[in-house]
Parts: structure tokens; C-alpha cells; sequence
């Protein structure tokens, strides 16, 4: 029944229009089972479920740059889920903000079966990062009306993604939802910093979020330099934010991160555990940066590091 290649079941997909189960119909689409057959075409391998809207930047972003660094990303994935990628084989999984697919990649490759989900065009570069691995499913599609059924994961993640949407309460919502009993959910978010920072924040990002991108590209490349300098960026990335990434590409893809997307909300970690407790999960873990230190530990639990994340796993009450 299911023509199109792709490895996944497809009962855990549903028609983000009338939640009927969808099917492959050739190899150009997917079709729902309602009454009303909505078609979703498949474009170089990808199902197509929504169009990116808002949400561009990141499509530019993640097919320009090429950040995947793999002994960092497993030290990133571990530090932000708790979780090593061989823990998840054989498992299903949802990587909700596949991004350029640099941990879909890692956890595929450990023998998770993979459903990336994305709503920018991003997908282009997951999916190429991704070839190789016919256990990984690159989907572009809005976490806000997913295309999966509900209680359908072993585990599910989402590294930085919430916060990009309208409606990060009902994105985490619709992400949490998808787990099955008993399963995992991992959540990264940016942190609320101090009011001086948020407002600082918020007057540059009125200004970044409408420039060309030409100009944001000078900008971000601009502010790779004190990210460089050791006690510049000590002190720098306490007042705006600058990435302080070792390495020089990685610092102005993270930049551009920043300074582009039109929605960045932030959070606190007593918001986050909420979420988590509301949408039915078991007392919900920190994860907290793996640096230590005392200056850098009270700076972290100040609120006071631009960029830093609140960071939460739980257990979906079986
Ligand atoms: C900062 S990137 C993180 C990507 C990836 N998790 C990583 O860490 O490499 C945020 C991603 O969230 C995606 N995103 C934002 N809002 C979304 C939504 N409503 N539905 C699906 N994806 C969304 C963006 O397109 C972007 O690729
Ligand atoms: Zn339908």
C-alpha cells in the first residue's frame, strides 16, 4: 500500500487536516484515508505537509552552513537529553526541529529509527546530511498541527526549536503528546536572562530580525570576532549576545541563529517543569551545562548567560 521509499511505518503518521491515518500514493504523494483524500506532494524525498511561513531564516541558515562536527554533536546531544545515541537503537523516535539533521544523523546511525520534522526548508540539508541512512524520515512539517499520532515514540527530543514557534506551549504540547506511556521526552529552551539583558535583547533583535540578508550575514561575521578574544568574550556575552564557539564557522552560524528568526521567546526552568508535569510526565530532571566552575555556575543559576538554556528530561506516566 505504501508506494512511497520511506522505511517508516506509516500508521504513525497522520493528516495534520482531519488526523485520518496517510498512505503513499505513487511516489510524488501522500494521501490521507478521509473522506476528503488530502494530497501532500513528496519533493526530492521529502513529504511536504506545510510551507515554511515564518520561518525562512532557517532554511538559508542550516543549508549555507555546515555544522556538523560528530564527536561534538554526541557531547551536545548527551549534555542536552541525557541520552547517548545508542540508547535510543532499534527505538522510534522524533526529532521535533530536525534543523540541517545533525543528531538525526547521530542517532540513525546508532540504528534509531527516525522521524525528523522540520517546518523550514532546512529539510533539504537534513535529508541530504541523512541519505545514507534509510532508518531516517525527513518530514517538512509545522510542530504546531504535526503529521504524527499521538502516543506513537519511544522517544522524542527538541534542541532548541520550541522557542521558534508563535506558540511554544502548544508546540511543546502537540511534541509530548506524540510519546508513547512510558517513553522519554528531552526539551532544550532558551533561558530568561536578567530584565537589562532581555530588553538589550529585544531592541537589537528588532532591529536584526528586519535587515536583509546580506546585511545580517556582515552582522553575524562581525560578532564572530569578540566571541574569539578570551576576556572579551567573558564579559561581552554577559551584555549582548555572541557566540564564543572555538570554532569560527560554528560561532556565525550561531550568530545568525540569533539575530534571524522572527520569534525567540525565553523561558524559565519553573515554566518548563510545568509543561512537563501539565502534559502528564514524571517529575521531570534538570540537565544542566556540563561546564563547572563556581563563577560560571552562579552566573548560569543568575540568568545571566545570553544563550544559555533551561534543559529538561521526564517519563511519561505509564
Ligand atoms: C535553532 S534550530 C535547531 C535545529 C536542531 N534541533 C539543532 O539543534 O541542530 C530551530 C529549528 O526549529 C525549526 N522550527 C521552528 N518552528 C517550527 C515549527 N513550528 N515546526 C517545525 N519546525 C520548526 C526551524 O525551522 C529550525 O530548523
Ligand atoms: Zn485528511
Amino acid at each position: 500500500m505504501n508506494e512511497v521509499s520511506y522505511s517508516i511505518d506509516t500508521t504513525t503518521l497522520r493528516c495534520p487536516l482531519c488526523r485520518s491515518g496517510v498512505w503513499g500514493k505513487g511516489s510524488d504523494k501522500l494521501v490521507c484515508q478521509g473522506p476528503e483524500a488530502h494530497e501532500f506532494p513528496v519533493v526530492r524525498g521529502i513529504a511536504r505537509f506545510a510551507g515554511e511561513s515564518y520561518i525562512e531564516s532557517f532554511g538559508v541558515q542550516w543549508n549555507r552552513y555546515e555544522v556538523v562536527r560528530p564527536e561534538m554533536d554526541i557531547a551536545t546531544f548527551h549534555a542536552k537529553t541525557g541520552w547517548f545515541p545508542e540508547d535510543l537503537a532499534g527505538k522510534n523516535v522524533l526529532d521535533a526541529g530536525v534543523g540541517g539533521g545533525r543528531y538525526a544523523r547521530l542517532i540513525g546511525q546508532a540504528g534509531a529509527e527516525v522521524i525528523g520534522l522540520d517546518l523550514s526548508s532546512a529539510v533539504e540539508k537534513a535529508r541530504k546530511i541523512c541519505s545514507d541512512l534509510s532508518q531516517v524520515t525527513i518530514l517538512q512539517a509545522d510542530l504546531l498541527n504535526p503529521p504524527v499520532a499521538e502516543s506513537v515514540f519511544d522517544f522524542a527530543y527538541s534542541i532548541g526549536v520550541l522557542h521558534h514557534c508563535p506558540d511554544p506551549r502548544k508546540a511543546f504540547a502537540n511534541v509530548a503528546k506524540s510519546v508513547k506511556p512510558g517513553g522519554q521526552l528531552a526539551v532544550w529552551l532558551y533561558r530568561k536572562n536578567s530584565l537589562p539583558q532581555e530588553l538589550l535583547n529585544k531592541a537589537l533583535r528588532a532591529i536584526t530580525t528586519r535587515l536583509p540578508d546580506s546585511a545580517l550575514k556582515v552582522w553575524a561575521k562581525l560578532l564572530t570576532v569578540p566571541g574569539g578574544i578570551p576576556l572579551l568574550k567573558q564579559a561581552g556575552s554577559k551584555v549582548i549576545n555572541f557566540s564564543t564557539f572555538e570554532d569560527k564557522h560554528l560561532r556565525l552560524c550561531d550568530n545568525y541563529d540569533w539575530y534571524a528568526p522572527e520569534y525567540q521567546s525565553h523561558h524559565t526552568l519553573a515554566e518548563l517543569r510545568s509543561w512537563f508535569l501539565e502534559e502528564g510526565f514524571e517529575e521531570p530532571r534538570e540537565l544542566r551545562p556540563e561546564k563547572s566552575g563556581r563563577l560560571y555556575e552562579w552566573v548560569y543559576d543568575h540568568d545571566l548567560i545570553i544563550g544559555s538554556g533551561v534543559n529538561m528530561v521526564g517519563r511519561k506516566r505509564s
